[in-house]
């Protein structure tokens, strides 16, 4: 093959060549998928995906829909079986101006050309910006659930999709056909997107890039708990096999979808003329920056199914459907600087500063550069990394709102680059503390971890400041009064080095009170400064901060004996967030058998035979607890900060009184509104006793859709049998 270099293509030889390679792409796809015959190596495979994403890399504008890099699901990872859709999955042929729409209405128009009174209707609503999948429904039961995939072969995602809130396990209602396949899209909210980028953010985890990524690889995790936790959502509008129309029109299937419990979008409506679309396009397009999620056009269908079958498909696409793009919100500006930010676990995260500019009616001034090889554009093997681009310093660089919300640079315009631009050199010492600053190994994958970190702990006053912050923070002691501002003031006047410092803060009264007024001075001053007017009738310092000052230090008092789920989770050790935190208190109940556990763990060859297996806590969570217990500077700090606080002990409240006290119940079947385990652990809180098989013994049967076995035992044997609801209002839990 002979090649030109990415850096002498023209755009049009580009687009040429991407358009070649998507397609070249996706015959070997459909080869290795379809035909289990592939007719080329995984190398030249891999050279062709790179590639292809190299050049989508200097052309970002040039990005096709049916790109390979946006192809989700190919080729399907292992560990997900494959499934073949009954009927393709197919894209959509795309408009991007007025006139565009109008060509497509006027080519239906054509089409129709025989009936010439007829009246074509058009659906016009949101294109999500997310994963499309497909459910399959048996007798109203989900039965089967796969990602798009190449279009023709997807992969297997039920347990992941069962996860979804908005995806139902039953549909509602009756007028079901017998078999059907529901299709819509799987995406991420930018709340959900910015709670998930914090979270791993306060434990040290893996970056995010954007919620669409995000959401493709939340939707293909192994452990489909992980899944769940990422509170995915899904809009229905579309179906694949079905045995039977769900009503006449297009607009009539959606409001279908929406009774048989799906969520379909609020801004899906009817229309019958080109400037009732449009208006639509433009009404949606208004609402964009406040959805609250991914949106990137709108999606115009012929109405009457009739007409869409008349109608027909070319390769791939339907005829009777159109995306009428969103032009992205775009702006161009330079990178004055590049800043290194670190965080409590000592992440260096690179912020590019730069000149202001308005995108969409926000001013943006900082834009996120991830990490490392974000920055240079290639991973440490030297292969190109997805949305990776080679910014530096002087930079003019193109940025945009993704999805009208988050900043991030699209693309670097080579043309207006410095003559004396160098690559940024990322710092391999923390701009902190000067501490080396070190990419781990990932034990499992054997990679180097995209991020750089600091390995001074909490000698790196970052570090620290961002660890107390973290203390008092929300999830972790939550201390009234006690915010990051007050933390910064404290630490910065020497007066909280460690977390125990804080619960002696009373002690140094004058000089805390001292540390205020200073502050509140200097605030004084840059007020009157910007306002340019003097202060009359200041009151004494020490009478304004009397109060409230007294407060704090209650508030303080008030957490010394905190939740241990809180303790454990405030003492910031990597990978350990709220939920694994609350794991481990259930599991060693008091925080000195958890130091115990910890420490021996730590000294021992093979943790696991020390460390119990624990559902939920896997290598990542006992490396992190080995090495924080294993860390002897931890001990000072952690006996000091005991001194002054006393977790409570972990204990599980077993009321004997309850009506299911003293009972041997058995679960069996799907439960809808808890997962078993949930479920066990309720009824034991309440003193019954979960049985796994039904005998002469059992008290009570919780019995949920697909029951079998057990339930036929039960009815033999005459044990009570009641549903999922009434379990529920028997404990006190229904609605
Ligand atoms: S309809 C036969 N409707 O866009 C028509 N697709 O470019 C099939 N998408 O793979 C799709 N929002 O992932 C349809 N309201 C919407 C959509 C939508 C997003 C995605 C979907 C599909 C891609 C096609």
């Amino acid at each position: 093959m002979s090649e030109k270099s990415i850096e002498s293509l023209s755009e049009s030889e580009a687009a040429e060549e991407l358009k070649r390679l998507a397609a070249e792409i996706a015959e070997h796809d459909r080869r290795y998928h379809t035909e289990d015959a592939p007719t080329i190596s995984d190398a030249e495979y891999d050279a062709l995906a790179r590639r292809n994403l190299a050049i989508e890399e200097r052309f970002p504008d040039l990005v096709r829909e049916d790109s390979p890099s946006r192809r989700v699901g190919a080729p399907p990872a292992e560990g997900f079986a494959k499934v073949r859709h009954a009927v393709p999955m197919l894209s959509l042929a795309k408009a991007y101006t007025d006139q565009d729409v109008a060509d497509f209405i006027e080519r239906g128009r054509r089409f129709f050309d025989r009936d010439k009174d007829l009246d074509i209707a058009f659906t016009a609503e949101p294109k999500i910006d997310g994963l499309s999948a497909s459910l399959r429904y048996v007798n109203g039961v989900f039965v089967q659930g796969a990602t798009r995939g190449d279009g023709a072969v997807g992969e297997d995602i039920t347990a992941n999709l069962k996860t979804i809130a908005d995806i139902p396990k039953k549909l509602k209602g009756a007028d079901w056909p017998e078999v059907i396949e529901i299709r819509g899209e799987v995406y991420m909210t930018y709340a959900e997107f910015e709670a998930l980028k914090q979270r791993s953010a306060a434990i040290g985890g893996q970056d995010y890039v954007n919620p669409r990524n995000t959401a493709a690889g939340s939707l293909r995790q192994k452990d489909p708990a992980v899944t769940a936790s990422r509170n995915l959502k899904f809009f229905a509008y579309a179906w694949g096999y079905t045995t039977a129309d769900p009503a006449p029109t297009q607009y009539g299937s959606v409001q279908k979808f929406a009774e048989w419990g799906f969520k379909v979008s609020p801004l899906m409506v009817r229309a019958k003329s080109i400037a009732e679309l449009i208006a639509q396009y433009h009404r949606i397009e208004e609402q964009r920056s406040s959805l609250g999620y991914d949106i990137d056009g709108v999606v115009y269908k012929v109405d009457q199914l009739e007409l869409q079958r008349r109608w027909g498909f070319v390769t791939g696409e339907p005829r009777w459907a159109v995306a009428h793009k969103f032009p992205a919100e775009q702006a161009m500006t330079t990178v004055e600087r590049i800043d290194i930010q670190v965080g409590r676990t000592g992440t260096l995260a690179p912020v590019a500063r730069l000149a202001p500019v308005t995108v969409g009616g926000v001013v943006v001034e900082n834009v996120t550069l991830h990490n490392e090889d974000y920055i240079k554009g290639f991973d440490s093997n030297g292969q190109p990394i997805r949305d990776g681009i080679d910014v530096r310093i002087g930079d003019t660089v193109v940025i945009q709102r993704a999805g009208d919300v988050i900043p991030q640079i699209v693309s670097v315009v080579i043309g207006k680059r410095p003559a004396d631009a160098v690559p940024y050199e990322f710092p391999h010492t923390c701009p902190v503390c000067g501490s080396p600053a070190t990419r781990e190994i990932n034990e499992k994958t054997g990679k180097e971890d995209s991020r750089r970190r600091c390995t001074g702990e909490l000698i790196c006053p970052a570090q620290a400041v961002e660890g107390l912050r973290h203390f008092v923070s929300r999830g972790a002691l939550d201390i009234e009064g006690l915010g990051a501002e007050n933390i910064d003031l404290f630490f910065n006047a020497g007066l909280v080095k460690t977390a125990a410092d804080i619960f002696t803060l009373k002690d140094r009264r004058p000089a805390v009170t001292k540390a205020l007024a200073e502050r509140r001075e200097e605030q004084a001053r840059l007020r009157e400064e910007a306002s340019g007017k003097t202060r009359k009738n200041v009151r004494s310092v020490e009478e304004r901060n009397y109060e409230g000052l007294d407060k704090l230090f209650a508030a303080i008092d008030a957490r010394r004996e905190p939740e241990l789920d809180r303790f454990i989770f405030a003492l910031g050790i990597r990978h350990i967030g709220e939920t694994t935190a609350a794991v481990l208190a259930r599991q060693f109940s008091t925080i000195e058998e958890l130091i115990r556990v910890g420490k021996e763990t730590a000294k021992a060859d093979d943790p696991h035979t020390v460390f119990p297996s624990i559902s939920g806590i896997g290598d990542t969570v006992i490396g992190a607890l080995r090495d924080f217990f294993g860390n002897e500077r931890n001990d000072d700090v952690l006996d000091a900060l005991l001194a002054q606080v006393h977790p409570k002990p972990y204990v599980v409240e077993i009321s004997a009184d309850s009506d299911v006290s003293g009972k041997t119940v058995v679960f069996t079947g799907t439960l809808e509104k808890m997962t078993r385990s949930e479920a066990k652990a309720m009824a034991e809180r309440l003193g019954a006793k979960v049985a796994g098989s039904v005998s002469a013994k059992t008290d009570l049967v919780v019995a949920g859709p697909g029951a079998g076995s057990k339930l036929k035992t039960a009815t033999d044997l005459g044990i009570e049998v009641i549903d999922e609801d009434t379990w529920l209002q028997r404990i006190g839990r229904g609605g």
